[in-house]
């Protein structure tokens, strides 16, 4: 009786499936609106919602309409040109189609009887991105949720591979040793949050984070590592890993990865290399050698939700030696019995922190097949270019002060008030948020050296120079706007 409303195998419930998603495409589908956001608070868009989320009965279509045009409307509109806050990026059209297909046909990742081909198409893909990020034929992967899931196994895996070698440890059996306290997680200064979340989560503590000092380009400073190791284990610190960035979150900044890993290689620590960023850049014509020593990391982490335009989510681990997901490996009898291995029967639960899974590889797949090496390369090296122009814009703007060259994609700066009387810190926060508040622009933010600085991630390889161009004029006039008092008058 509820054929026409579910996706059953009649005719009926396919005819009312496309016209649902055609429906659904319309809604999304609209001219791009004027504003990057609707610019209204959060107590604003509470009033927007009922609480009435479980009617006794359904609503009729045009209500169903109602509620996603609130939605769409209250977005951010992450393809818009004045949208350039975060690595969030708008999604390609190929992947957008492609998620049509991984929705409805909801295989999930876990076993290969839930997911045969989807199975191969992961496995193949996942290893075909190892060698392409120049690992050997023994390393091996998972898709995840994205950087921050990546960098959580990774931890997991150097700590667990650590405790096993050195102390004979199983940390999946007997949780951690009392020495466990020694263990020391190098990363630069501006490495990513969650590798410090990832330390608290693991049992490790963020005293296990060693900060180390970065470059006038905000890399780390391979001297302040070797620095930072010598000390530590001078104190009777062990250092369990070593975290690179490639393409840090506020500068693009790529630390530099042979010296880590000959550091890391020396000390026998685990060599992570945190991707989610700039591991695009294997695709890139022009920027491909900034990734120079990425092969000789133990794992890495990409996200393809970023310069690869998948939507959320979508995001790879990868592994030098597949062996070390042993120490993850659990089997249920209903889902991967051990008897499956000597079968050959592939069931990837075995090297995931998840159970059911989404078939993210294969947008990714398709976006490949749409776009080919080429234009892929020149999307990636054509955002880098928009932010070089914009930094070049910014640093003859006098108004503006240039944080920090762009490596990647990013431009960090700063509005400069007209009189050193004005709070510049107060004026930069509250021209981003008035940016935001009447949706003028979404822009970033952040701290550079304890001071309060703006950021444009760019992530749109459509948006023009001009466009970016207008954007640093609306930053600037509004910037002019707080300093006159204008605004207060207004
Ligand atoms: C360098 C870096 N690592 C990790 C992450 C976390 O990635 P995700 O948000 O996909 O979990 C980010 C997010 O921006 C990042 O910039």
């Amino acid at each position: 009786m509820f054929e026409s409303e579910f996706l059953t195998p009649t005719q009926e419930g396919k005819a009312r499936y496309q016209k649902l998603v055609s429906e659904a495409a319309q809604i999304v589908c609209q001219p791009l609106p004027e504003a990057p956001c609707s610019g209204k608070s959060a107590t604003a868009l509470a009033d927007l919602i009922s609480t009435d989320f479980l009617p006794d009965a359904g609503g009729t279509s045009e209500q169903i309409a109602a509620t996603l045009r609130t939605v769409v409307s209250n977005s951010v509109a992450v393809n818009h040109p004045h949208t350039a806050a975060h690595l969030h990026c708008p999604p390609l059209l190929a992947a957008l189609a492609a998620e049509v297909v991984i929705n409805t046909l909801n295989q999930s990742m876990d076993s290969f009887d839930q997911a045969p081909i989807a199975t191969v198409v992961e496995q193949k893909m996942i290893r075909w991105l190892c060698a392409q990020a120049g690992l050997p034929a023994t390393s091996d992967g998972t898709f995840t949720t994205g950087g921050s899931q990546s960098n959580y196994m990774a931890l997991l895996l150097a700590r667990d591979t650590f405790l096993q070698k050195h102390w004979n440890w199983s940390a999946q059996k007997s949780g951690l040793p009392p020495e466990a306290r020694r263990l020391r997680i190098f990363c630069s200064e501006v490495a990513h949050f969650t590798v410090e979340k990832a330390a608290s989560q693991l049992g490790l503590g963020s005293d296990a984070i060693v900060r180390v000092a970065v470059d006038h380009c905000f890399r780390m400073s391979p001297a302040a590592l070797q620095e930072s190791l010598q000390t530590s284990q001078a104190a009777g610190l062990l250092p369990l890993a070593i975290v690179a960035t490639a393409g840090t979150t506020d500068f693009g900044s790529v630390d530099p990865m042979p010296k880590l890993a000959s550091l890391a290689q020396a000390a026998g620590a685990w060599l992570h290399v945190d991707a989610a960023y700039g591991g695009a850049l294997l695709f890139s014509a022009q920027h491909r050698d900034k990734l120079n020593g990425i092969e000789a990391a133990d794992s890495l982490g990409i996200d393809f939700h970023k310069l690869f335009w998948q939507p959320i989510p979508c995001s790879a681990f990868l592994l030098r030696d597949s062996r070390h997901f042993d120490s993850i490996k659990l089997n249920a009898d209903y889902l991967n019995p051990e008897a499956h291995k000597d079968e050959g029967i592939p069931n990837l639960v075995t090297t995931s922190l998840l159970t059911t899974r989404r078939f993210d590889a294969l947008k990714l797949w398709i976006s490949f097949q749409t776009l080919g090496r080429t234009k892929l390369g020149a999307m990636i090296d054509g955002t880098v270019e928009l932010a070089r122009h914009s930094a070049r814009v910014i640093r003859d703007t006098p108004q503006l002060e240039l944080l920090c060259e762009p490596q990647l994609s990013t431009v960090v700066f700063r509005y400069v008030p007209s009189h050193a009387a004005f709070d510049s810190d107060q004026i930069n926060t509250a021209l981003r948020q008035r940016l935001f508040d009447r949706g003028l622009a979404v822009i970033g933010h952040t701290r550079v050296h304890n001071r309060q600085a703006l950021k444009f991630t760019c992530m749109n390889p459509t948006v023009t120079e001009n466009e970016m161009e207008e954007l640093i004029r609306l930053v600037m006039n509004q910037g002019m706007t707080i300093e006159s008092g204008a605004d207060r008058r207004a």
